[in-house]
């Protein structure tokens, strides 16, 4: 059944990370239980900082199966790992390299290679693998966390770009004329979509615009785009992006 939305409004950038930790350290609980893993799909961008560094306090992390925990990652731009610009490295930072998860269980994008295509089938093989994927069947991660680009982008899929309709390939090179680092990698809305779980993290002022917009004109944004076919779709904003948003309104 398609995902109707559920929003969360946090009173700011501090509760909805603490929220966030929350929700993953369940969601891994659950998937470790039932299905003995938990496949987690990190975001890129500034927002998701404060969530990881949440996760990686004792509180959280030691609740959390990291022996169980497999980590990918829905864009990344083409630069190498020790890049300021890097997902990996914020990740690694806030949160890989202070939890005890088995390297081989990180899976980096690398996306300053060269053959960006090559390197976009190769991550698409490994998901496929370590998620265990049959033939003709996409991947199905337990928890993906995306953030939202005041020009409705999410992951490294943008406003007006061809691989918005991308239907076989689970990852794709792409680029960007307008971002500050063009040439990217990213999953793509097939395999976002058949995710159990898809969570935006979005805060502050200048993302009200877009999440009303979002929010309330399906299908014309990427963002919008993001609704798993068989899971639950998690909105979590803090008061000031979900301020033009009746919901957010409302408080
Ligand atoms: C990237 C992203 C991108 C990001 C949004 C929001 O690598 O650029 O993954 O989709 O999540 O642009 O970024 P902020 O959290 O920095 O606002």
């Amino acid at each position: 059944m398609a995902s109707d939305v559920n929003l969360t409004v946090c009173a700011d950038p501090a509760e909805l990370a603490e929220t966030a930790a929350h929700l993953i350290v369940d969601a891994a609980t659950e998937a470790v239980r039932e299905r003995g893993r938990f496949m987690l799909c990190l975001a890129g961008g500034e927002t998701p900082r404060a969530t990881y560094a949440r996760l990686a306090l004792p509180a959280f992390s030691e609740r959390m199966r990291w022996d169980r925990t497999w980590v990918f990652f829905g864009d990344e731009r083409a630069v190498p790992p020790d890049h300021s610009e890097s997902n990996y490295r914020m990740a690694y930072e806030t949160l890989l390299s202070r939890v005890p998860i088995p390297p081989a269980q990180i899976f980096r994008m690398c996306a300053e290679h060269a053959d960006a295509d090559g390197a976009a089938a190769a991550y698409a093989a490994a998901l496929a693998e370590a998620l265990g994927t049959r033939r003709g069947e996409l991947p199905r991660f337990d928890v993906v966390l995306l953030g939202l680009g005041v020009d409705g982008h999410t992951a490294s899929l943008f406003p007006g770009s061809p691989v918005l309709r991308e239907v076989f390939r689970t990852v794709a090179a792409v680029h960007v004329a307008a971002a500050q680092i063009p040439q990217r990698l990213t999953l793509t809305f097939p395999v976002l979509n058949a995710a159990a779980r898809i969570v935006f993290l979005v805060t502050g002022s200048e993302k009200a615009k877009i999440v009303r917009t979002v929010l309330s004109e399906p299908a014309r944004l990427p963002a919008a785009f993001a609704r798993p076919t068989d899971g639950e779709l998690v909105w979590l904003t803090d008061r000031a992006a979900a301020a033009l948003h009746p919901i957010g309104e409302a408080r």
